[in-house]
């Protein structure tokens, strides 16, 4: 027997109606997902390659013993098994290197692949990142280059997202410094950006369809978390990140560039330059 479809007929006609630009609340049934217990995320973090697993380790007591804390590999599966009180989170990366959630990944982007195709272009790169967290942890303000869908599974958190195109919550620049590889992971916060956010409350069933770049920052309610983010590439994702590369070099000749455009602008002439120069460079 097919598995039941992750996004039911509902969810998917709203996401058709928000991509690629607009954040949208979509329901789910992957809560409960067997793939997706504390004991199997738990199995998944020892099959991970140890670079694909990036964890704090949580409040260790001020006098522990050397040989008390915690191995690394052995410490995430502890701290996973704990995180009711583990004061922590998890972040399990490309976790479709592991072939089952290899499967639950293609699965649940294949029932939306059809939209993005005719939108973006084809979906390049899938990967899945599943994020653990203990009760009140906060996710600093920052941005991804994805295409993105967070779905809660266990617990609740509110995620606030905010416009991408203000060039005064992310400037041209954290753009291209992030495309060079330069950029550090969380972006400057000041007081006066929370007014221009968007909270969106994620519970077991919800999922977030987070825009590419969008800048957000979360925050993990009073129970341990679970959330499962599936993201993609796209053609016009591609061609924006190169167009924001071809910037940089623009930038350094002295030249203030125009930021690329949201889509369905499709930046095509300066990622086709970006290309170019690249190779050109070797
Ligand atoms: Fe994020």
């Amino acid at each position: 027997m097919p598995a039941p479809a992750a996004f039911p007929p509902a969810a998917r006609d709203a996401f058709a109606a928000a991509y690629p630009n607009e954040p949208a609340v979509l329901h789910h049934s992957l809560a409960g997902h067997p793939l997706l217990s504390l004991d199997a995320l738990a199995d998944l973090a020892l099959a991970l390659p140890a670079d694909s697993i990036e964890y704090n380790p949580g409040a260790l007591p001020i006098g522990i013993a050397p040989e008390d804390v915690p191995a690394p590999r052995l410490g995430v599966v502890e701290t996973i098994r704990r995180i009711a009180d583990a004061g922590s989170w998890v972040a399990l990366k490309r976790v479709e290197q592991v072939a089952e959630y290899g499967a639950l990944l293609s699965d649940v982007l294949g029932e939306l692949a059809d939209v993005v195709a005719a939108r973006t272009g084809t979906m390049h790169q899938l990967e899945g990142f599943i994020f653990i967290s203990s009760p009140g942890s906060v996710t600093p303000f920052h941005f991804d280059p994805e295409h993105n869908i967070l779905l809660q599974i266990q617990g609740s958190k509110v995620m606030t997202v905010f416009p991408v195109e203000d060039e005064d919550l992310l400037s041209a620049q954290a753009h291209e410094e992030f495309h060079l590889g330069q950029h550090h992971r969380n972006l400057p916060w000041a007081d006066r950006f929370a007014a221009k956010g968007t909270p969106f409350e994620l519970t077991p069933g919800t999922a977030l369809h987070v825009p590419v770049k969008r800048p957000h920052w979360v925050q993990n309610g009073a129970e341990p978390s679970v959330s499962l983010s599936v993201t993609w590439r796209s053609e016009w994702s591609y061609a924006e990140a190169d167009a924001r590369a071809f910037n940089a070099v623009l930038r350094k000749a002295g030249i203030a560039p125009k930021s690329p455009g949201l889509f369905p602008q499709q930046n095509r002439a300066k990622a086709l330059a970006y290309r170019a120069l690249r190779r050109i460079r070797g």
